[in-house]
């Protein structure tokens, strides 16, 4: 009787674990690898992107999004990883595009990775945050998430906020909301800048280098690639008098919850590095999108 309600728990469990984790059938639903397709490598329920002397490799979504939420779970370049930066991001295409990113830059072994976040809007970025994170993210997976809708983008990991760009039209500031995105996830070198400011080099005797990824998650409003602009931002907005309702417009979503404000608070205390908001020599004067009261 205990060891069959213990089996059923153990597949239980089992299941759980399997079905949380995401598999490789949504990768490739989702996605494809972009380039250097033989560093890209399907391993079960994981997929690896790899770095050596030869090449990077990347992977990019099949569709474009307007708003949502996308999700994965990464686990980063164990040991020595100074000089590689993995991305994920989202990127609309053209000069005048949108781009929300996440690079995680590399560091030489048991020195802290950083986590850069940057915000382009109509081709315009030179919004750099920089933060360590509060666990070893090489050790095991975590999930790093971009949540978009018309009135905030939100940067979540293990869906803690670690930044929010609000849209603040009303100050004249511009908000990404009329070009749909893919989806994109990429490793590379960047030893002439990632790691201690470019002057930890790549130490290639320790390549290949390796991101491994599960769980892809793409919960937004697609975007047929054939079809117009206004159509995309009609067919992705909410509309009362068509009975359209997403998720992500509901009244909730618009801004944080208390919860969540004190979790960025909290991160933004105890993790920032840098932020451009308070980097006076690169703005003598503030940018316009930045808080004046808290400055975060
Ligand atoms: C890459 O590294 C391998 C092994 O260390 C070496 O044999 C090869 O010449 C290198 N290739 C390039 C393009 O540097
Ligand atoms: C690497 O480690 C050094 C020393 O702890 C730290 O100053 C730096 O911010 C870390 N991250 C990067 C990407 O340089």
């Amino acid at each position: 009787m205990a060891s069959c309600a213990m089996k059923i728990f153990i597949f239980c469990f089992a299941f759980a674990v399997l079905v949380g984790l995401g598999s490789s059938r949504n990768f490739e639903e989702l996605f494809q690898p972009s380039w250097a397709l033989d560093h890209v490598m399907f391993e079960g329920e994981q997929l690896k992107l790899k770095l050596d002397n030869y090449s990077g490799a990347g992977f990019a979504s099949k569709s474009k999004y307007m708003f949502g939420k996308t999700t994965i779970q990464i686990k980063l370049v164990e040991g020595d990883s100074a000089g590689t930066v993995t991305a994920f991001y989202m990127s609309s295409d053209g000069s005048n595009h949108n781009e929300f990113d996440f690079e995680f830059l590399g560091n030489t072994t048991g020195e802290p990775y950083l986590v850069q976040t940057n915000i382009y809007v109509n081709g315009v970025g030179n919004r750099e945050q920089r933060m360590n994170l509060w666990f070893d993210p090489t050790a095991d997976f975590h999930s790093y998430s971009i949540l978009w809708n018309q009135r905030q983008v939100v940067f979540l990991v293990d869906e803690t906020p670690i930044r929010v760009y609000s849209n603040k039209e009303f100050k004249g500031v511009p908000f990404p909301k009329d070009q749909p995105m893919g989806v994109y996830s990429s490793i590379w070198n960047a030893d002439d800048w990632a790691t201690q400011g470019g002057r930890v080099k790549t130490d290639w005797s320790h390549s290949p280098f390796i991101s491994t990824y599960t769980g892809f998650d793409i919960n937004a409003c697609e975007c047929p690639l054939a079809s117009a602009p206004e159509e995309n931002s009609k067919r992705c907005s909410s509309s009362l008098a068509e009975g359209r309702k997403y998720w992500w417009d509901e009244p909730v979503m618009s801004e944080l919850s208390l919860h969540q404000s004190h979790q960025l608070k909290w991160v933004h205390a105890n993790h920032l590095v840098y932020d451009y908001c308070t980097d006076s020599a690169r703005f003598p004067v503030v940018p316009l999108e930045c808080d004046h009261h808290h400055r975060f």
